[in-house]
């Protein structure tokens, strides 16, 4: 924390009482805090008591007061640049808002557009357990996740209201611990940066004869979610896709296939030289053996269909990998049970099996939330919650960053 430079934005909710220890707190550890306080922030902490444990004056308007000397100018830029972290604390449920819109009518909504690629945000909502579990505020915090800003949900407990449930802020100690593992994973300093990556994703298409094909639902949404977050960290990322309806994220390069067999033809040229292989494909297990030629006449009241097993392109690549090289892979299950995965991942010798339950409605194809079990070689497993498909690929990269360090990879 020492020399860093942090801004917390305080927002007008009664959890704003507690900020001047948030900054006290900071300040202790070494790091220079600004504050940029709302006009409701204002009502309920006073401006003197923060410029005074902050030691700066209190960031408000953009435009600086008319009767201001002509060379006092608005820092409405130089604050966000300034910052390594910024943290909303409480933040209410028009701030969210605010801030998914991208609107910049303050000191607080500047500096988190203006606020350097890479720094992290840390949202700390604090407002009525109802109005937190509404659709619009939980659709801004969403967009809100999928602009990377770690959002935390508000504690249970006793509520200024009087009422008892969710809503509360979570206390300064527990939002500077939060800070803390934030700022010690900064993007720029990324294992993944630079290193070469290989990610499957969607589903394929095995033909049964010129018009038809065997398929699944996959969207390929996780797949592309995960190769745009590659990229965010500096790596030089190559995305292997069936068909799927999505643009190529900024950076990518893309290579579209449409069997199993295409597919693993095209990662087969990449399989020496990736660090990371990720497969987030949904391969189809078979294929017609004998596709026919042209379109099939329905002549018949009966057909039978001979089906071959595809390659398994994720195994192929892991089991000749070097000790270099990390071959992560996803297990979709129709049971919430973590064994088949583990043998997926043994079988494969996978380093780490994202394991995923498919409900249709939270997780699993086309849905743009995932529930994510990370289950690594060692055994070791987190659970992460329901999560958008942005986010949870960004979690997946956190722990493959995590590999990185403890395998000491640093090819
Ligand atoms: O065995 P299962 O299909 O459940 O394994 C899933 C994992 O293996 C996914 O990461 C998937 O992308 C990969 N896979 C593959 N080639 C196959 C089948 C699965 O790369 N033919």
């Amino acid at each position: 924390m020492r020399g860093k430079n942090i801004i917390i934005g305080i927002c007008g909710g009664i959890a704003a009482y507690k900020t001047p220890q948030l900054v006290r707190a900071l300040k202790k550890e070494g790091a220079n805090v600004r504050v940029a306080l709302t006009d409701g922030g204002a009502r309920f902490v006073s401006e003197l008591a923060l410029a005074t444990v902050s030691q700066e004056p209190v960031y408000r308007k953009i435009f600086p007061p008319a009767d201001t000397p002509e060379t006092d100018y608005t820092h409405h830029i130089s604050l966000g640049e300034w910052a390594d972290a910024l943290v909303i604390a409480p933040a209410t449920a028009n701030t969210l808002a605010r801030l998914a819109a991208g609107l910049c009518d303050d000191m607080l909504t500047a500096c988190f557009l203006t606020l350097r690629p890479g720094k992290p945000v840390l949202i700390f909502p604090a407002m009525d357990g109802q109005m937190f579990l509404s659709a619009s505020v939980q659709r801004n915090i969403a967009l809100l996740q999928e602009q990377g800003c770690l959002v935390f949900r508000p504690e249970s407990g006793e509520l200024a209201s009087g009422q008892c449930g969710l809503g509360r802020m979570a206390e300064p100690d527990t939002i500077k611990s939060r800070l803390e593992e934030a700022l010690q994973k900064p993007t720029e300093h990324s294992p993944l940066q630079g290193k070469t990556i290989v990610v499957t994703a969607g589903p394929t298409r095995e033909k049964i004869d010129g018009v038809r094909y065997i398929s699944n639902y996959s969207s390929g949404k996780m797949g592309f979610a995960i190769a745009r977050a590659a990229v965010e960290r500096g790596a030089l990322v190559t995305l292997i896709t069936g068909p799927v309806n999505l643009e190529t994220p900024p950076g990518v390069e893309r290579i579209n296939v449409e069997s199993a067999t295409e597919m693993l033809a095209a990662a087969r040229n990449f399989f020496q030289s990736c660090t990371l292989f990720i497969g987030a494909a949904a391969v189809a297990d078979y294929r017609p053996a004998l596709p026919f030629e042209g379109k099939m006449k329905k002549n018949s009241s009966e057909i039978e269909l001979t089906l071959v097993k595809n390659p398994d392109i994720l195994a192929e690549f892991s089991l000749q990998k070097s000790s270099n090289q990390l071959a992560i892979g996803f297990a979709l299950e129709m049971q919430s049970d973590l064994v088949n995965a583990q043998k997926k991942l043994e079988a494969k010798q996978l380093d780490l099996i994202a394991f995923n339950f498919f409900d249709r409605k939270t997780a699993g194809f086309e849905v743009d939330t995932n529930i994510l079990t990370l289950i690594e070689e060692s055994g070791a497993t987190t659970e992460l919650p329901q999560l958008p498909k942005e986010e949870a690929a960004k979690r997946l990269l956190d722990a493959i960053e995590e590999l990185y360090v403890n395998k000491g990879i640093n090819c």
